[in-house]
């Protein structure tokens, strides 16, 4: 396990998104309409577009696309045209920071 930052929890409202590269991956770090935080693989499994440039609501982060809705916590798409989930990475606030361990996915 090896945290490290990926932004400030001032960083992002809730039900907001940025896009951040830690060890080369690029992630999609989400602020979910109920202020918890997640970190998912940024890149849709559907196409070549990024998750960070969607919307967040309710657990889920909608691909810009075609609408694929990825639920953050298992990264599951929850319709079609997506069919794979995205990696989901460990994420831990600490001292104003958000930290996130991409070395461990939890799924
Ligand atoms: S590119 Fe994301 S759903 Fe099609």
């Amino acid at each position: 396990m090896t945290y490290q930052v990926a932004c400030l929890e001032s960083d992002l409202e809730p039900a907001d998104v940025m896009q951040v590269t830690l060890n080369g991956v690029d992630l999609a770090i989400a602020r979910d309409s109920d202020g918890s935080w997640h970190a998912i693989d940024d890149l849709c499994t559907h196409g070549n577009v990024s998750l960070s440039d969607g919307d967040v609501e309710d657990g889920g982060i909608e691909c810009w696309k075609h609408g694929s809705v990825f639920d953050l916590k298992t990264g599951r798409p929850r319709q079609l045209p997506a069919i794979h989930p995205v990696a989901v990475y460990p994420t831990k606030l600490e001292s104003g920071s958000v930290w996130v361990d991409v070395d461990s996915p939890i799924h």
